[in-house]
């Protein structure tokens, strides 16, 4: 018997996003399969944060579709009852890690990773401290768990936010910029991170970045947003081989180049 074939985790088909006149994404089209680790590369103000938002339907694409798991999210609109049971269930299946960590500052680290087990679960109170106790050591901080969030560096807050992103087993993780206001050894340390919770899990992550290193050590895939184009995006070793100008320009750091600085 013939499998019946998995939709992949993304689809994005021509998606075009304006606020006014200003173009940010520009038909951006490109598949990410289940299980992979997406790095989504892209000068700052590019639309990368924009284009996430796409991806949970916070925000509706002017054009295209959004397909995720094989559900257009673009022709969802919350305001219809059915839908919005639709996006919900969508929304319920990704994990997110903010650009700023966002946690809860009045809220234990417990609290913080419990909370959308309570929101979006019927786990009971047992069920829900083995699970906070197995993310937090995961993640390498399951000594915190009574500390609030002002108590911790900034690394730690990362980690913890890890595990709340984490915390409901989502099927996709997404990471807007998780190394930005790291130093560099840190975010070597939430690389190798991203990689064995990768190993161990299987979830697939879409990760937001400007940080060429990062790509380096944990992308499958690579995309390149430049000017409101996905420039290029491929298996990782296929885009380093191919060195678009703009890649180039990225991993070089330089100041001329297709990348126009605003
Ligand atoms: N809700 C919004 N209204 C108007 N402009 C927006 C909105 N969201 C983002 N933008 C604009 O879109 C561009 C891309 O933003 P963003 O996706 O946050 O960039 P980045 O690639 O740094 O994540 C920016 O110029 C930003 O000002
Ligand atoms: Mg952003």
């Amino acid at each position: 018997m013939a499998k019946r074939e998995q939709p992949p985790a993304v689809v994005l088909e021509d998606v075009s996003k304006s606020f006014g006149s200003h173009t940010v994404l520009d038909g951006v089209s490109l598949t990410i399969p289940r299980g992979s680790i997406c790095v989504m590369l892209g000068p700052s103000g590019t639309g990368k944060s924009v284009l996430l938002r796409c991806l949970v339907g916070l925000l509706k694409p002017d054009r295209g579709r959004v397909l995720v798991f094989g559900e257009d999210v673009a022709a969802l609109d919350e305001r219809r009852a059915k839908d919005r049971a639709k996006l919900f269930a969508i929304r319920r299946r990704f994990g997110m890690l903010f650009q700023d960590g966002a946690l809860f500052d009045d809220m234990s680290v417990f609290d913080n990773i419990a909370f959308p087990m309570r929101l979006h679960t019927t786990m009971s109170e047992a069920q829900i401290r083995d699970k906070v106790r197995d993310r937090l050591a995961r993640v390498g901080v399951g000594h915190a768990e009574h500390k609030f969030p002002s108590e911790l560096s900034g690394g730690m807050r990362k980690r913890v936010a890890f595990a709340r992103a984490i915390a409901i087993d989502p099927d996709i993780v997404l990471c807007d910029e998780p190394s930005s206001g790291l130093d560099p050894v840190m975010s070597a340390t939430l690389d190798e991170l991203i990689l064995e919770l990768h190993r161990s899990l299987g979830m697939t992550f879409i990760i937001i970045s400007h940080d060429t290193a990062e790509a380096r050590m944990v992308a499958e895939h690579i995309g390149m947003l430049a000017n409101g184009k996905l420039v290029t995006f491929g298996r990782a070793e296929q885009v380093f081989a191919e060195n678009h100008p703009a890649l180039e320009q990225f991993f070089t750091r330089a100041t001329q180049g297709p990348i126009k600085v605003v």
